[in-house]
């Protein structure tokens, strides 16, 4: 052995606490020198393809120096079934025994390291072993053993999960930060009430179950899109930028190890078709977690191409690519520097038999028995209120999604994606049925701006897509044998608190009068975005507002802000609360609603928006298994409640591949 075991060293780190890197960790998921992933306490789907990894840290100097910063090698792992002998890793699922992995990496231990600039390094040992399988439900416990007498244990648990489908298609609707909250805001803008009594009510409103699950992450309270994404696309935790993998400390960021994805099971195991759509760029964290394994998820060149052509580098499961992908970020298809190796990946998708369409004309017009790749703009779709309501704003970009220097004008929206990416699924999965996730990505990003009305005006396209959605199905024939599923990733901290009267607080030049213009309780009145606009109509149906900029305004704000100012009412072009000042840090953005008064910030002033909060976020469910869905679970939950009723358990390995020849049941 080289370990050279230090006693003094070894009393230091007994005498760490788990908790004592609160706002760095040296590894999340990995409070003592030797790491377990997937860690402590991961649930599985049986015949779950992942991968597994061992690390062994060595830290240099910091609070937990120890060994003179040299990682055992010699280290050794068993697994052992509910009370069966344990066998070492290699020989239970029998692969070969991986070679040893060395990296360094350093961390800060906490905010006063970071400002003296003196991070903590940490010399690593690793194993890797790839591309694994538990199929007997039960309960699992894996045993890591270093240094001459550490151990650290896990203890997985392979579900007892149905191997029958029950449901022929899911639709996965994600609105993506959407709260209760925010659904209660979009109800009263868009719908009237007389006299207490709601006159109609949204497509959401009308499910029969609702549940409702905790979004947090593997390693810490708050989760980002990636993060959650993944949780609900693989039934495994995850840490902040991290999808389809638990992320480990090794340099690259596309070799941690990976767990199967619902999209990748259900091609694997039944041959279904699948699809994509998001208002968002399509490689953004909630629709490309869906075939993503990587732990920076900003690595998005990469993520189209495994969405295309699978992971590189690593044995993996690959799904032949979605059926129906649509959405923006022209960036990481047209040749260049956002794209995979510079290629064209129009170019690319078009080779492996997709028809690519760029606007909604053509998108219309797809034929429905073709892969089909729909690419409308650079970047974020324009918001529903600025490609509906203030379309003056479209003409000033340039987005369109040839690379041309003009503005995207031919724009579908998140119903128009949805209906088309129905057809086509439905078509090209006959009777293997097909998964559908759909997202309205707007409601986050335009909360992260504070811009309430942009986020409720995608927050109200998205129920406008469901009820839309459930008529299509219904016309299809095939609305019995879908699971529909409403969700959210995560929240924002928004509420309504009142009304507004803009005419009152425009006329007020002082900051503290200015807010005597907001009416509370009784004063609160109601809506009147339900009242038509004199001589104005915007044609944009029943189940959205008929005036967009009335005198009374909702009174709304976010838990979490940056310094900004606040004048409620519409704005004609999307906000920017903050900008940088001399010192790079965030102050109130003076050409923002300039009529408002200031609200300092309850954020670190790096921060230029909002940010995600803690809340709880609905799932509405209707359809088979909809039951299943009541009551208040994990976001892990939802992925086993969508894979039992799509009977992706396997109890032993009869991978058959996606390609028809599947032998198992419809
Ligand atoms: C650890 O050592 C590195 C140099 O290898 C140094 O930059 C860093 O400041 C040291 N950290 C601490 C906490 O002493
Ligand atoms: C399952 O069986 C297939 C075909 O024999 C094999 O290629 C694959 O590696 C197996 N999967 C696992 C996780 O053992
Ligand atoms: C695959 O490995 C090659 C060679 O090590 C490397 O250059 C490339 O970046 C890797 N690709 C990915 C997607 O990790
Ligand atoms: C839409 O795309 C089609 C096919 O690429 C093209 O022929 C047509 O000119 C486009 N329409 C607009 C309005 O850009
Ligand atoms: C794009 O077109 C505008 C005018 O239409 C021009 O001012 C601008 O320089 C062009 N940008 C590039 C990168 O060609
Ligand atoms: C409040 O916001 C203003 C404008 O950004 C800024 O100048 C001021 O420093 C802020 N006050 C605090 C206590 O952060
Ligand atoms: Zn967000």
């Amino acid at each position: 052995m080289l370990l050279r075991l230090n006693a003094v060293a070894l009393c230091l780190a007994a005498s760490l606490s788990v908790g004592s890197a609160q706002t760095f960790r040296r590894l999340g998921t990995c409070p003592t020198l030797g790491c377990v992933l997937p860690p402590d306490q991961q649930d599985f789907l049986p015949g779950q393809e992942f991968d597994i990894r061992f690390e062994i840290h060595a830290p240099k100097n910091g609070s937990e120096a120890f060994n003179d910063g040299v990682p055992d090698e010699e280290f050794t792992a068993t697994i052992a079934k509910d009370g069966e002998q344990a066998k070492s890793i290699a020989d239970f699922f029998k692969v070969e025994e991986p070679k040893v992995e060395k990296w360094t990496f350093s961390w800060y231990e906490d905010l006063f390291a970071q400002d003296a600039k003196t991070p903590s390094v940490v010399n690593v040992a690793s194993k890797a072993y790839r591309r694994v399988a538990l199929y007997e439900p039960g309960t699992y416990t894996v045993t890591l053993n270093y240094y001459s007498g550490k151990t650290t244990t896990a203890t997985w648990t392979v579900r007892p999960l149905a191997t029958q489908k029950k449901a022929k298609n899911v639709i996965f609707f994600i609105g993506d930060g959407m709260t209760t909250n925010m659904i209660t805001a979009a109800r009263l803008l868009a719908h009237k009430t007389i006299n207490g009594k709601y006159q109609t009510t949204l497509a959401m409103d009308k499910f029969p179950v609702l549940g409702h699950q905790m979004s947090h992450s593997i390693d810490s309270f708050i989760t980002d899109s990636a993060n959650s994404a993944s949780a609900l696309y693989t039934g495994h935790k995850s840490t902040v930028n991290a999808m389809g993998v638990y992320a480990d400390s090794s340099p690259d960021p596309m070799d941690d190890p990976k767990v199967e994805t619902i999209v990748e099971l259900l091609h694997r195991i039944w041959g279904s078709a699948w699809g994509a759509v998001s208002t968002a760029f399509i490689a953004d964290a909630t629709p490309i977690a869906l075939t993503g394994h990587t732990r920076l998820r900003a690595r998005y060149g990469d993520l189209i191409n495994q969405a295309l052509n699978g992971v590189q580098n690593y044995s993996w499961t690959r799904t032949d690519g979605p059926d129906a992908y649509f959405g923006g970020g022209a960036e990481q298809f047209i040749p260049g520097s956002g794209s995979y190796q510079g290629k064209d990946f129009y170019a690319e998708f078009a080779k492996k038999g997709y028809s690519v369409s760029l606007n909604k004309t053509s998108l219309l017009g797809l034929p429905n028995n073709q892969k089909a790749l729909g690419i409308f703009c650079r970047s974020n779709l324009p918001v529903w209120l600025d490609r509906n309501i203030f379309k003056d704003y479209l003409s000033t970009l340039t987005n369109d999604p040839s690379g041309a220097n003009r503005s995207a004008t031919d724009l579908p929206g998140l119903k128009e994606m949805t209906l088309k990416a129905i057809d086509i699924l439905h078509e090209r999965g006959g009777k293997k049925g097909f998964f559908l996730m759909s997202e309205a990505a707007s409601i986050d990003k335009q909360m992260h701006s504070l811009d309430y009305d942009r986020a409720l005006g995608d927050l109200l396209e998205l129920d406008d897509t469901i009820g839309a959605t459930i008529e299509k199905l219904k016309s299809l024939g095939i609305l019995e044998d879908t699971l529909i599923v409403v969700s959210a990733d995560h929240g924002h901290g928004f509420d309504v608190f009142g009304s507004s009267d803009t005419k009152y607080f425009n006329a007020q030049t002082d900051d503290r009068a200015k807010r005597n213009a907001i009416g509370v309780y009784e004063q609160s009145g109601l809506s009147q975005y339900t009242e038509p606009k004199p001589g104005v109509s915007y044609g944009t149906g029943a189940n959205f507002p008929l005036n967009w900029d009335p005198r009374y305004v909702l009174a709304a704000g976010a838990g979490a802000n940056p310094d900004h100012r606040e004048s409620y009412g519409v704005d004609k072009t999307p906000r920017t609360p903050a900008r940088t000042g001399a010192d790079g840090s965030y102050y109130v953005n003076p050409a923002d609603q300039p009529n408002g008064f200031v609200v300092n910030g309850t954020l670190p002033t790096s921060e230029s928006q909002g940010v995600h909060s803690l809340t709880d976020v609905p799932v509405y469910a209707m359809g088979p298994c909809q039951a299943d869905f009541g009551g208040t679970y994990s976001n892990i939950d939802v992925f086993y409640k969508m894979a039992n009723c799509l009977g992706l358990a396997q109890p032993k390995n009869i991978t058959h591949g996606g390609h028809g020849n599947c032998k198992r049941h419809e």
